[in-house]
């Protein structure tokens, strides 16, 4: 069986995270999926800082092009972040004949276009399990398990940092700048957590969902977004008086071809599945039309959760290079079609 190399750019807590996965799993991968999958260079932007899965010397690339010049690397796997950088280094590695792996929302959910067409026309396939709800395999579940629906309806909690400080002001009675200087401190919230906090992380989390459950282009610009920045310890203690929760939602619905697509607080009944969800966990509820309603719940970031979300996309594409897939069937990268999706 001929063996699968990938390439990683971008050395941070996920890319730690995956080559820990592929290296000391190889066995376990190989036997789980009959590919063998090879580490074979990863690029980052200075080698001299400690990491907490070191890499052999012969494993760190010096440049860029070392992966990008590379044929014998068939997949890159792009763990950056931002949106300039990354879209160059997709579409050029698209342009190379690689396939694509990315665990980056931002540029999906506002550059998402641009790079599935490319990758249609170049046939390559791009996995992105890992941008949306980490750990969670739900990218996978809409695409495969629930193809046999029409989703009426999906929302969920989609970010850890604001569902840690929200569940710290219920249950401790709190207020939102202690409980955001210590999820810093603990290293639940970015250094600057500014997209986590104003709703923008989840809009773009939603945003791939929704594109992916109705079928067409979402126009990021036009997604309603409010974050959690101006909840005060108040509005939390007045809802739990009177049997509620908040919590910071993601909501994709559609109607006759247009989706709804939001992002805000809102009080649920304290029954509420979603309500019960606290800390940095994330959890998304898919309805369908035959199905009815499901619930998924798991870590949404970390470097092995969402690590185990990258990993399935190499593995999953590794896939159909060795088994030599028809590739014309294997482009289902997002199953979008060239429309865009209005928006109410
Ligand atoms: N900042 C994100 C969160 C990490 O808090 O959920 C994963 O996207």
């Amino acid at each position: 069986m001929k063996e699968i190399n990938i390439g990683i750019v971008g050395y941070g807590v996920v890319g730690n995270g995956v080559a820990k996965i592929i290296e000391e799993k190889t066995e376990l991968l190989h036997k789980k999926s009959g590919v063998k999958i090879n580490l074979k260079k990863v690029f980052t932007r200075n080698w001299n800082k400690k990491f907490p899965y070191p890499l052999s010397e012969e494993k760190k690339a010096c440049s860029l092009e070392e992966i990008l010049e590379d044929e014998d690397v068939h997949i890159v796997v792009e763990l950056t972040g931002g949106i300039d950088f990354p879209l160059r280094l997709i579409t050029d590695s698209i342009r190379k004949g690689k396939h694509i792996v990315t665990a980056n929302k931002a540029l999906l959910a506002e550059k998402g276009k641009e790079i599935f067409s490319l990758a249609e026309e170049k046939k390559i396939r791009i996995g992105f399990e890992a941008a949306v709800a980490g750990g969670i395999p739900i990218i996978r579940a809409l695409r495969e398990g629930l193809v046999a629906n029409r989703i009426t309806k999906i929302y969920g909690i989609l970010n850890g940092t604001t569902n840690y400080i929200l569940t710290k002001m219920f249950q401790e009675h709190r207020d939102f700048s202690s409980v955001l200087k210590e999820a810093q401190e603990l290293g639940y919230a970015e250094a600057d957590p500014t997209l986590d906090i104003n709703g923008t992380d989840a809009a773009h989390k939603i945003a791939i969902l929704a594109s992916l459950s109705y079928g067409g282009f979402i126009d990021f610009d036009g997604v309603y977004i409010e974050g959690i920045e101006n909840i005060d310890s108040l509005d939390i203690d007045l809802g739990r008086e009177l049997g509620y929760t908040l919590k910071l939602l993601a909501i994709a619905k559609s109607h006759n071809g247009e989706a709804e697509v939001r992002v805000h607080p809102t009080f649920l009944p304290s029954e509420h599945p979603l309500a019960k969800v606290d800390g940095v966990f994330n959890a998304v509820m898919v309805e369908g039309d035959s199905v009815g309603e499901t619930m998924f719940y798991g870590k949404g970031a970390g470097s092995l959760p969402t690590a185990s979300a990258v990993v399935s996309d190499i593995v999953d594409i590794a896939k159909s290079i060795a088994l030599g897939v028809g590739r014309e069937i294997e482009i289902t990268s997002m199953n979008w079609e060239h429309k865009q999706l209005t928006l109410t």
